[in-house]
């Protein structure tokens, strides 16, 4: 397994495996690898002669209030995990090679980034996209892959792909889940015991939101306020947002006809997490 720290050399290497007529499989992480990071992985590794996984905290992507600074970085274990899973290539580059001084040029995918998280994280999906687009640029990948648990990310960059005629393929992957339901993420780690218990209920109302459709019942803002009332009977939870959408444009559903996905996020006293799932009626 390579580490390469420089865009140039990831480029000339990329470049070597595509003369030979193989396949290149990018994972982009910012590290701190789960089991979510490591169904991508393998999905990647099935999938490709070449699997690379990006490790970069990209700051473009954070506000300044948020966690930049202790976003957790354990690089050796991520190194271990890679190595095991058949990684040939962690691309792993600095904040400075990435974002040189002068650096000015930003993709931002209006609309689709102003709604759900886009309304609390003003700015982070424009860092979202200019990192993705750098790394599909510097990689060259044939697949790129992303989760489901963010799922408006991979809305966003799908349909980057599509207007800049990016030629990657876009693979989306399921989102792993802790025995109790919570979805994998690096954050949980800020989670204390108390907290880590209750944040099973953003997974619960979900669940529940999803009975209630296969129910019968069509109307989001009665489905809505189910889900609140849930999340709101554990006492470190603070809603954000709670949302059914359209699965494309993201766009407010209030009459459920068809395929739909319900987003959510909601602090679990200081930590932010997020969920989604889609439902067909
Ligand atoms: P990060 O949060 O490290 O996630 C990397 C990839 O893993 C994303 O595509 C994310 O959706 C996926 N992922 C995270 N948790 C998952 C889970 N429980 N199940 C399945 N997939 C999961 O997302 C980012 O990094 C960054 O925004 C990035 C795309 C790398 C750009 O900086």
């Amino acid at each position: 397994m390579k580490i390469i720290h420089k865009p140039r050399i990831m480029s000339g290497l990329s470049c070597k495996i595509k003369m030979q007529h193989k396949t290149i499989g990018l994972v982009p992480t910012m590290g701190a690898l789960h089991e979510g990071h490591l169904s991508l992985i393998r999905r990647a590794r099935k999938d490709n002669d070449y699997v690379v996984v990006s490790i970069f905290v990209n700051p473009t992507q954070f506000s300044p209030k948020e966690d930049l600074k202790k976003y957790p970085r354990p690089l050796k274990q991520d190194m271990r995990l890679c190595k095991k899973e058949g990684v040939d290539i962690i691309f792993y580059p600095s904040v400075e090679m990435m974002y040189p001084k002068d650096y000015k040029t930003y993709i931002k995918v209006s609309k689709l980034d102003e709604v759900l998280c886009g309304k609390f994280r003003p700015g982070h999906f424009q860092g979202v996209t200019t990192v993705v687009a750098k790394l599909f640029n510097i990689v060259s990948a044939d697949n790129a892959y992303f989760g489901q648990k963010d799922a408006q990310q991979a809305i966003i960059i799908q349909k980057m792909v599509i207007d800049l005629n990016i030629p990657v393929r876009i693979k989306i992957t399921p989102t792993v889940r802790e025995k109790d339901g919570l979805a994998m993420s690096s954050r949980n780690a800020y989670l204390n015991q108390k907290e880590r218990k209750e944040a099973v209920v953003l997974y619960q109302a979900l669940k529940l939101a999803g009975r209630l459709i296969k129910q019968g019942n069509k109307n989001s803002a009665d489905i809505i306020k189910r889900m609140q009332y849930l999340i709101l009977t554990k006492k470190s939870a603070k809603i954000q947002y709670l949302a059914i959408v359209d699965t494309q444009d993201l766009r407010l559903v209030s009459r459920i006809k068809e395929k739909i996905l319900i987003a959510l996020a909601v602090s679990i006293g200081k930590t932010r997490l997020i969920d989604n799932i889609t439902v067909v009626p």
